[in-house]
């Protein structure tokens, strides 16, 4: 049911949410500053409500065993730097640094699901910037573990850090820690678990540390490197 309500849902509000930016953006002749004010208000709901949306498509494809993963050979360093370039401006909105940390100079090749991957980061540093109270850096470094056979990008934030009782849950569907309430910042705790079922489904995991509350967050992204590596540096 999830499923069909999703898919019912999503197309209507694409032609909305196309509508809002073309009036927006003018194309039906001049927006007074006011309503263009609204608009940006309504757009930005728009848009949080097609995330959810996408969010309840994947649970009900991870229940249903219906993701599918599409694998090629990619630059992980590559790709997390342009999700980087992306979010830059949307750190620099709410008084945060993004910043980009390649802990190699060589490329990271891995097997991946380009677009879930890109979720994945996407999702690890969208969580960093919305628990992050005040100013603060964020970090993202990528790095590569040769013997060990593995490629790592850590999401290391300076915000508000998790319980050791709220490390155990938050993988889990719906969770969310105390601290995340408490800050009222909204949220329904599918991220992580969604993040880390594809990351999974790509022979990969995500994993987490934290000293506790107050004390930021690292989120760390690990995949299998593809043994190319050599041909590819
Ligand atoms: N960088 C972080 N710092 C502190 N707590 C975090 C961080 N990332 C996640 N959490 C905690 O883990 C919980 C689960 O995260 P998850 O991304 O799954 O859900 P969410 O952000 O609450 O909602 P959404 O489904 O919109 O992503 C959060 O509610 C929060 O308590
Ligand atoms: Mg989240």
């Amino acid at each position: 049911f999830v499923s069909i309500a999703s898919h019912q849902l999503r197309s209507p509000l694409t032609s909305v949410r196309g509508y809002i930016s073309m009036i927006i953006e003018g194309s039906y002749g001049e927006v007074n500053p006011k309503v263009k004010e609204v608009l940006t208000h309504v757009s930005d709901a728009s848009r949080h409500m097609a995330l959810s949306i996408e969010d309840y498509l994947n649970v009900s494809r991870i229940e249903a065993g219906n993701m599918k993963y599409e694998i090629a050979d990619y630059d992980l360093k590559k790709l997390v730097k342009e999700v980087v370039v992306e979010l830059v401006p949307v750190a620099e909105k709410k008084g945060i640094k993004l910043e980009f940390k390649p802990a190699t100079e060589e490329c990271v090749a891995v097997k991946l699901d380009i677009g879930k991957s890109r979720q994945i980061v996407q999702n690890l540093i969208d969580n960093a910037l919305k628990y992050t109270k005040d100013t603060g850096t964020i970090t993202v470094v990528v790095r590569k573990d040769i013997q060990a056979k593995k490629a790592y990008v850590d999401v290391i934030d300076q915000g508000i850090g998790i319980s050791p009782e709220g490390l155990k849950t938050l993988f889990q569907k719906f969770e969310r820690a105390k601290n995340a309430n408490e800050i009222n910042v909204t949220g329904t705790g599918l991220g992580l678990y969604i993040a880390r079922t594809m990351a999974n489904g790509m022979g990969g995991d995500i994993t987490v540390a934290s000293e506790g509350e107050g004390k930021g967050s690292t989120f760390t992204f690990v995949m299998p490197l593809n043994g190319i590596e050599a041909k590819w540096n």
